[in-house]
């Protein structure tokens, strides 16, 4: 407990699913915390529980996809809280289409919100942060950067690369002499909206039942155990990891390696 007293965090897309339990994690470990989704009347709700549960929390309505966004998101976060020490990039979207099916509107859709949001939050959170002593940058890639399937035409490319920017983010600040630590954590099939449809008999369905028998430890993983990590993540006491991918995944994604 307290491991992030006295910290500012940032967390996109946390209206719900994994943001929405990230963002709880970190209030938990002591954070004061803005969340921001384009979900606005979910976000505000969410927010207020968090309130209501003590904690200092924030709600601001961003679409990543957008500067003037981001640039207000950081205003506010400056302007409640006086700092920025956490960012977690966890908005995103998967739209399940194959290769011969997807529109060039809808790939650009996905890597927009996965890839360009979260390249527009790394760098205003470095520009940031770099003034202030430093801070600690998480992005939620997937497990699917390494278990391909043929329905991730534009998500698979967009988490690699989600993957790859974290790293360049990570090797730029230590050259710069920045103690800003950037990682990326790849969640596997977890509970929420993207992947049950928030239909909690989704694991009936024959093609999840599958999926879940795949998954050594036999189950999907629930949003918080996710957002633990993130939080060890942002914590000092993963002072010496950075340009790390964390695989969250139930053992699914080495049990999928030769
Ligand atoms: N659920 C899983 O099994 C799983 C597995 C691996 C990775 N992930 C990743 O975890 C992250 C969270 O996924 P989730 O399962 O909680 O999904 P979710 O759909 O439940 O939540 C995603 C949130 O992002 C928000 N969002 C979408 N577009 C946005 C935009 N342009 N700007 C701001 N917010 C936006 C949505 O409104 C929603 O609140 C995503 O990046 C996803 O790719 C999820």
């Amino acid at each position: 407990m307290n491991r992030l007293e006295g910290k500012v965090a940032i967390v996109t897309g946390a209206a719900r699913g994994l943001g929405a339990a990230t963002a709880q994690v970190l209030a938990r470990e002591g954070a004061k915390v803005l969340l921001t989704d384009v979900l606005l009347e979910t976000g505000l709700n969410y927010c207020a529980m968090l309130a209501e549960q003590g904690h200092e929390a924030v709600f601001c309505e961003h679409d990543v996809t957008s500067e003037s966004d981001w640039d207000r998101v950081m205003s506010t976060a400056l302007e409640h809280f006086g700092r920025i020490d956490i960012l977690v990039n966890n908005a995103g979207i998967q739209l399940p289409q194959t290769i011969e099916e997807m529109s060039l509107a809808d790939f650009r859709r996905v890597l927009d919100v996965n890839l360009v949001g979260c390249f527009l939050g790394t760098q205003r959170a470095i520009r940031q942060m770099k003034n202030t002593g430093g801070g600690a940058i998480v992005n939620i890639a997937s497990n699917s950067t390494q278990t391909i399937v043929p329905l991730t035409t534009a998500y698979s490319p967009s988490k690699a690369a989600v993957a790859n920017l974290s790293k360049v983010a990570a090797l730029h600040c230590a050259k710069e002499g920045y103690a800003i630590r950037v990682n990326s954590v790849h969640p596997g099939p977890c509970e929420t909206d993207m992947l049950t449809g928030g239909d909690a008999r989704a694991a009936d369905i024959p093609q999840v039942r599958q999926l879940i028998d795949a998954i050594p430890l036999k189950r999907m993983g629930r949003p918080s155990e996710v957002g633990e990590v993130v939080a060890f993540l942002a914590s000092d006491a993963a002072s010496y990891v950075t340009a790390a991918e964390l695989f969250v995944d139930g053992g699914l994604t080495a049990s999928m390696m030769k």
